[in-house]
């Protein structure tokens, strides 16, 4: 594509030749954002800028300074840590960061229009440099190893059930992938909701070739040089995620197919029976009436209030699941508000667009304009008196089984290669109107759109709550109002193990509240495969069980000893852990790291610890590799350079290991490998049947001493927006003396007398100041210190 004229202004340089345009600008420190237009000559854009486009991702977009010079067919452009090189002639660049690494650079840019009535579709087409020995991460929800190279994705939400480990696409779409090259870490977010397919150096190994059904390439190019820092600059773009209710970090139980309340009420006892910790129940369709959203069924669920409040009593929340498709009923007043006042989708030539899903014929909400945004998010106002403590959006690609077209109506439908997997789920028309918009271009961000409604609604609805959603479509930037799971997998052992990759996929990708169904959504399942799932399950974020209709019940009694018994462990260890787990969604809600990291994040430069993609990092201190295959008791490990603590089951703690190599780490079946890293300062409290305020009244610090010990723990009332205590640990080992610091901040009174501090790693003691006392338990120093302790002294 050559570029013939340069506009420079001081935050933005453009360039136009006679086949399409290129304009650059610095949204933030580290990042430039590369907007290639390869047919802007065809369309109506004027010069010298390119029109504003409204981006679906991206939020608080600041334009900062940057500086272009034209060396002659080049146009060399710096700005705040990264900058670019473009060459006039081809419209292709190389990207640096400020230390001159070249961090990546285009080979080709190039479209065209293709007149295909009544849409126009275009090819825009990218490609990009990809050395031989660069690993490319993210992608979003995708299945495969973490390193997709070799691999190739479409973006376009899709309903697919159930999904197989070669299904693509899957319900979100995330363009963004991180690359990864002897360390060295950089980014690139497309921000394009139109339908795109990217091809992961496998038809040329060289080569990643990005094509786009919109007219443009509206690239997002962020340096590193960690992988952290890419993706807290993702993250800082798209949104960073809000601190969930604690509630929501509980066991989860939910199935298709509770069918009234006795169902609901005979599950909350199941749990509290056999002393199994639960905090939350979702209500599936079964509950609606005529599966018509923001109903109740009232012959089977007739006081859904007295439901509510019972389950609260027994510490128990209810989720109730709301899909977008509105039942085209007569006298149903939300199909009545939709129709009145315009907010459904429609076909091209202008007929309401009628499709089906559950409640048989449907319109959809046009989620793309603000005005059905916030309808929809004041339905929730009467409909959360009921009790509820948040929503389920599911099927919101948006999957639509059939569209029942009118014979009138000309619609272009997606087009499904022939070959193994299915390309597209069934959903509406790519002509189909949003407003001024079609549906190919709006498809990928019907669920951000819903998402925003729902967070909105839920806010008006209980100001004085945090809102919890959880959805399962989305688009980069959903991580701003819900948790994600992963759709419909099955009770099958490589979905246990593909669901590792997938969410640390989704965690590079800016979502760090995810989870899978446990132990899979269709099929059957057994027991081994229940507790081997709960046990990685234990650090999903979101650690929900669910089931199909039709296949045997899963909830953790259902399949005898000594399964109970190991999944009552599970939960238990679970929340212990809820201390670190909350203080690592709050540290997303800074940062944007995610909760689940892989090892290359810790590790990036070495190359085993990319390829482990069947273990992870829960936050940066504990490293967990859990058995995924049947009737294994042990499995291989792969430990990043550095010392570990072995810590099977987060309680028993082993040998310590020298990492930068492979272990074999012992699982029998009461067992999750987990080590803790030299250096790692873990909280854990007391196991509970649910939570109640994340100011805990217990506390116990896991330390792995090493020179240098940090700790992080954040606290709050567990919901609402009150007053919170975050407490910093700091010290480590200097010759023949450990010493560790606190200090808080916030205005949180402190709920407990005390705290434990166990040191793993200092035997015995030749004296100790600032504790209360200290002993030997299980070959480490055990403290106790009062809860206001500010500094601890440890003589060997
Ligand atoms: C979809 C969801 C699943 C739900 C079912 C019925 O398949 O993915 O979780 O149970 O619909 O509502």
């Amino acid at each position: 594509m050559r570029l013939e004229q340069l506009f420079s202004g001081p935050t933005s340089v453009t360039l136009w030749g006679p086949r399409g345009a290129v304009q650059i600008q610095h949204p933030a420190p580290g990042v430039l954002r590369v907007r290639h237009a390869p047919s802007a000559s065809d369309s109506t854009f004027t010069h010298p800028r390119l029109p504003a486009k409204q981006s679906f991702a991206v939020v608080g977009h600041g334009g900062h300074a940057l500086t272009a010079r034209r060396n002659g067919d080049t146009v060399h452009v710096s700005a705040d840590g990264v900058a670019l090189a473009l060459s006039m002639e081809s419209g292709t660049w190389t990207f640096h960061d400020s230390e001159g690494r070249l961090l990546a650079s285009s080979r080709s840019v190039a479209g065209e229009p293709t007149p295909d009535y009544p849409v126009v579709r275009y090819r825009s087409r990218l490609a990009l440099h990809a050395p031989e020995d660069e690993a490319y991460l993210g992608f979003g929800e995708k299945v495969g190893p973490l390193d997709k190279r070799g691999l190739r994705f479409t973006f376009w939400n899709t309903d697919v059930m159930p999904h197989h480990p070669d299904t693509d696409p899957l319900y979100t779409s995330i363009p963004f992938f991180i690359g990864l090259r002897q360390g060295v870490a950089w980014g690139l977010f497309l921000d394009e909701s139109w339908r795109s397919e990217v091809d992961v150096a496998l038809t040329d190994p060289q080569t990643i070739h990005w094509e786009s059904h919109g007219p443009e390439l509206d690239c997002y190019l962020i340096a590193g040089p960690a992988p952290a820092d890419v993706v807290k600059r993702y993250v800082a773009l798209t949104g960073r995620p809000p601190l969930p209710p604690l509630w929501s970090l509980g066991a989860q139980q939910s199935r298709w197919g509770y069918e009234n309340e006795a169902d609901i009420r005979g599950v909350i006892q199941g749990y509290r029976e056999r002393d199994l910790p639960l905090d939350c129940v979702y209500l599936d369709i079964d509950y609606q009436d005529g599966y018509k959203v923001f109903t109740f069924d009232r012959a089977r669920f007739p006081d859904p209030k007295g439901l509510a409040r019972d389950a609260a009593q027994m510490g128990v929340k209810l989720v109730p699941l709301v899909g977008p498709a509105v039942r085209a009923e007569p006298g149903y007043s939300v199909y009545e508000q939709a129709r009145e006042k315009d907010y459904v989708v429609r076909f091209d030539r202008g007929e309401v667009l009628m499709g089906e899903v559950w409640p048989t014929t449907v319109v959809f909400p046009d989620f793309s304009r603000e005005e059905v945004q916030r309808w929809w998010g004041s339905q929730l106002q009467s409909f959360s008196e009921t009790g509820i403590a948040g929503i389920w959006n599911d099927m919101n690609e948006p999957a639509c089984f059939t569209v029942r077209n009118d014979p009138d109506s000309f619609t272009v439908q997606g087009r499904r290669p022939n070959g193994s997997g299915r390309v597209e789920g069934p959903t509406l028309p790519y002509d189909a109107r949003h407003g001024t918009r079609r549906h190919l271009e709006v498809h990928n961000v019907y669920a951000l759109g819903m998402g925003k409604a729902v967070w909105e609604g839920l806010k008006q609805a209980a100001p004085d709550k945090r809102p919890f959603i959880l959805t399962r479509a989305g688009f980069a930037g959903i991580q701003r109002y819900a948790a994600m799971w992963t759709g419909d997998n099955s009770s099958h052992w490589t979905q246990l193990e593909s669901s590792i990759p997938m969410l640390l996929g989704l965690g590079l990708s800016g979502v760090a509240f995810t989870g899978v169904d446990i132990p899979g959504f269709v099929g059957r399942a057994n027991g081994e495969l229940l507790v081997r799932w709960m046990q990685a399950g234990m650090f999903y974020p979101l650690m929900r069980n669910h089931s199909a209709k039709g296949t045997p019940r899963k909830e953790p009694w259902r399949f005898g000893e000594p399964y109970l018994t190991l999944a009552r462990e599970t939960l238990r260890r679970r929340y212990r852990l809820l201390p670190a787990l909350y203080s690592l969604m709050q540290e997303a809600t800074e940062t944007g790291l995610p909760v689940m990291r892989p090892l290359s994040m810790h590790a990036p430069a070495e190359g085993d610890a990319l390829r482990a993609y069947d273990q992870f990092l829960f936050g940066p201190d504990l490293l967990v590799a859990p058995i995924v295959r049947p009737g294994h008791s042990r499995r291989l490990a792969y430990l990043p350079a550095g010392k570990w603590l072995s810590f099977p089951n987060l309680d028993r703690p082993g040998q310590v290991h020298d990492g930068g190599g492979y272990v074999i780490a012992e699982g029998p079946l009461d067992t999750v490998p987990v080590w803790l890293r030299a250096g790692g300062a873990v909280p854990f409290t007391q196991p509970a049947l649910h939570t109640t305020d994340a100011n805990w009244k217990a506390l116990t610090w896991h330390i792995h001493a090493a020179a240098q010990v940090t700790g992080r723990l954040y606290e709050d009332e567990g919901e609402g927006h009150g007053d919170f205590r975050l407490t910093r640990l700091s010290g480590g080992l200097d010759g023949d003396t450990f010493r560790l610091e606190r200090r808080a901040e916030g205005t949180l009174p402190l709920a407990r007398e005390g705290e434990v501090i166990r040191i793993h790693g200092l035997a015995a003691a030749k004296s100790v100041t600032g504790a209360r006392s200290h002993r030997a338990v299980d070959g480490a120093l055990e403290l106790e210190v009062g809860a206001g302790w500010d500094r601890i002294e440890v003589r060997l």
